[in-house]
């Protein structure tokens, strides 16, 4: 039997991208999945193809800015399924631009939906965990919390972040065996560049060109959650083999 076989897995930002080729992918492999994002239209058709497909899923609308929100979405999954096993934090988004150009509420949306809303999602599972004394917590940096380029100084710093606060869980919880895993993508097609100022979205939409699917993203997810529970992936970078940086 798979390691995925009946895990209960939230996954935040499941309406597009990543966050659907991740349902996908582990309802495939016997996961029962908590699907949460804000478009309940996007959530209900996932829902519906995924249960077609003999999987298990029920979805959230959620916003992971609120607290409030993200510690109800816990409380939906244990109630439906008795137990929390994975946490991806997928959400997120990337307006990236000039620091001059003073794009305060972008800024102020990177900050609220890529550092807030992880850490939100980790404060709503982590009682439960720490109660199970098991779990993981799978949180969504990029190259970019590698790299800085320009024009991403605000994305790259919230990734950064995401690297910072899950290499804290990291040590925090280790002899609570919980989980913590580091995923950093390179170029992936999803819905991500959409947001991007119409200034440099042709440049982007250029390099992007080269971008990998998102199903590549959610079977490096699906590794880390199927190793032995013994054994914690920490992190992994993905990016097309033509991506040098
Ligand atoms: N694509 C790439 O090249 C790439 C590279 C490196 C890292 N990443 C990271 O991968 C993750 C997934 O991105 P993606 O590429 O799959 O982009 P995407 O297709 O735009 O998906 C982003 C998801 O986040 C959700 N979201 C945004 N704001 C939210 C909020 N306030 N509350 C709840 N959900 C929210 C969106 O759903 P709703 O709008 O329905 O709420 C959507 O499902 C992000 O963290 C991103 O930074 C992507």
């Amino acid at each position: 039997m798979s390691n995925i076989q009946c895990k209960v897995v939230i996954i935040t930002g499941a309406s597009s991208g990543i966050g659907e080729a991740t349902a996908k992918e582990l309802a495939s492999k016997g996961a029962k999945l908590v699907l949460a994002a804000r478009r309940e239209d996007r959530l209900k058709k996932l829902q519906e193809e995924i249960q077609n497909n003999g999987g298990v899923a029920i979805y959230k609308v959620t916003d992971v800015t609120s607290h409030e929100q993200m510690e109800e979405l816990a409380e939906v999954a244990l109630k439906e399924f008795g137990k929390i096993d994975v946490l991806v934090n997928n959400a997120g988004l990337m307006p990236n631009s000039f620091l001059y150009m003073k794009k305060i509420d972008d800024w102020n949306r990177m900050i609220d939906v890529n550092i807030k809303g992880v850490l939100y999602g980790i404060a709503a599972v982590l009682p439960f965990m720490r109660e199970q004394k098991s779990g993981h917590i799978i949180n969504l940096s990029s190259v970019a919390g590698h790299f800085v380029g320009a024009a991403s100084a605000v994305y790259a710093g919230t990734k950064f972040a995401v690297r910072a606060i899950s290499e804290g869980l990291r040590k925090e919880e280790a002899a609570n065996n919980i989980r913590s895993t580091i995923i950093s993508p390179g170029m992936v097609k999803s819905e991500l560049t959409e947001s991007i100022d119409p200034n440099f979205k042709p440049m982007i939409d250029k390099m992007y060109e080269d971008a990998i699917e998102a199903d590549s993203i959610a079977r490096a997810i699906a590794f880390a959650i199927e190793q032995p529970s013994d054994v914690a992936i920490n992190e992994m970078i993905i990016r097309p083999t033509s991506q040098e940086r």
